[in-house]
């Protein structure tokens, strides 16, 4: 077997991450007589820096001609001044319009070992945390139209969000399919008090259920839902949301699981093609000091496995890898808090951890 993966860095810890991931699969494939060749092209501010644009036109074509894409993340305080258009979260964003990537699955499940790095207290998820986040991902306020026209009181600035019924089915029905192979509970998001696009929302989304007797529906507004989701993680299992929701919620979500720094992701379109990325952006911060955590971009190429090669049983492989090495004390910085330290590793000693787990 052969598979080519189109594979887009980034900037900050991307890289760094993304290369512990690539390790992650050619052990694999060693492993398992699967070929893995790599398509490198540039996104974010390595693609400003070199072509002058956040999305060459290669890059599109290098994911068009793979079988998936790897993505590390996007972003530094270099481009940060730049205009909206021109800046590297541009670049993602057109990616996942031109690539048709409107289902956003951010699983965010707290794995045993790492219950000392968890912020809330345990009588508060005695049902442990295991969400899948559906998150729209091609529409709504960051897709609308936005600008600044000058009003009665000087200048003003706007933003719009806007969302066809085609666009709510399409994820209601990704949210469905996903509940059906979990614990058969959607717990659909919006601000449908206030909204009209949410109003809308919530109709479709009813609409749409009809077709799933069998998953039970809730319906919450999102203020609501970012409480319970400290309040009683536990109660969630499939959270579907719109863009911007997803966004917010999946970051809070991820602290629930312990750090940000081990959330895979993934964004599907309605073909094959998929694009996998951990959720916690470029981090500056710590870029360049071989301290970030690789788990995240390592779920991620696990992910990449199941759902765009429908290499179930490899996933698990590592899936399974990483969570042995949280039970052998293996942590990275971001994790190693707390009661239960463990034992810390580089951003290339974890790689190189599950790579021999693998
Ligand atoms: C994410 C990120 C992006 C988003 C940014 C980098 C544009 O925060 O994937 O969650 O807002 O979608
Ligand atoms: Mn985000």
């Amino acid at each position: 077997m052969a598979y080519k993966i189109a594979v887009l860095k980034g900037d900050g810890i991307g890289p760094e991450v993304v290369d512990e991931a690539l390790k992650a699969f050619d052990a694999l494939g060693r492993k398992k007589n699967i070929k893995f060749e790599y398509n490198y092209a540039l996104i974010g501010g390595r693609a400003i820096d070199e072509t002058g644009v956040p999305l060459p036109a290669e890059t599109v074509e290098a994911c068009k001609n793979s079988d998936s894409v790897l993505l590390g993340a996007v972003g530094g305080p270099k481009w940060d001044t730049l205009p909206g258009d021109k800046r590297p979260e541009k670049g993602l964003l057109e990616i996942r319009k031109n690539l048709g990537l409107y289902a956003n699955l951010r699983p965010a499940k707290l794995y045993g070992p790492l219950a000392g790095a968890c912020p809330i207290r345990e009588e508060f998820r005695r049902g442990g945390v295991d969400i899948m986040l559906v998150r729209e991902l091609t529409g709504g306020i960051y897709f609308g139209e936005r600008g600044r026209v000058s009003g009665a009181n000087g200048e003003e600035a706007f933003d719009v969000e806007r969302y066809s019924a085609m666009e709510i089915e399409r994820i209601a029905r990704t949210a469905f399919e996903v509940a059906r192979k979990r614990s058969r509970k959607v717990t659909s998001v919006d601000k449908a008090n206030v909204l009209e696009s949410s109003r809308l929302w919530r109709s479709v989304v009813n609409k749409i259920a009809e077709g799933y007797p069998d998953v039970a529906l809730e319906h919450m507004f999102v203020d609501n839902a970012a409480m319970q989701l400290v309040r009683n993680p536990s109660g969630f299992d499939v959270i579907l949301t719109s863009n911007i929701f997803g966004d917010i919620l999946s970051d809070e979500a991820s602290m629930v699981a312990g750090s940000i720094g081990i959330l895979p992701s993934a964004s599907l379109s309605e073909g094959k093609l998929g694009m996998y990325e951990p959720i916690h952006g470029s981090a500056p911060d710590i870029a360049g000091k071989n301290i970030a955590n690789p788990l995240a971009a390592i779920l991620s190429a696990a992910m990449l496995l199941r759902y765009s090669l429908g290499l179930e049983e490899e996933a698990e492989i590592i899936e399974n890898a990483v969570l042995r090495a949280l039970e052998e004390g293996w942590r990275t910085a971001d994790i190693g808090t707390g009661a239960d330290r463990g034992k810390i590793l580089s951003c290339t000693g974890m790689g190189d951890k599950i790579a021999s787990l693998l």
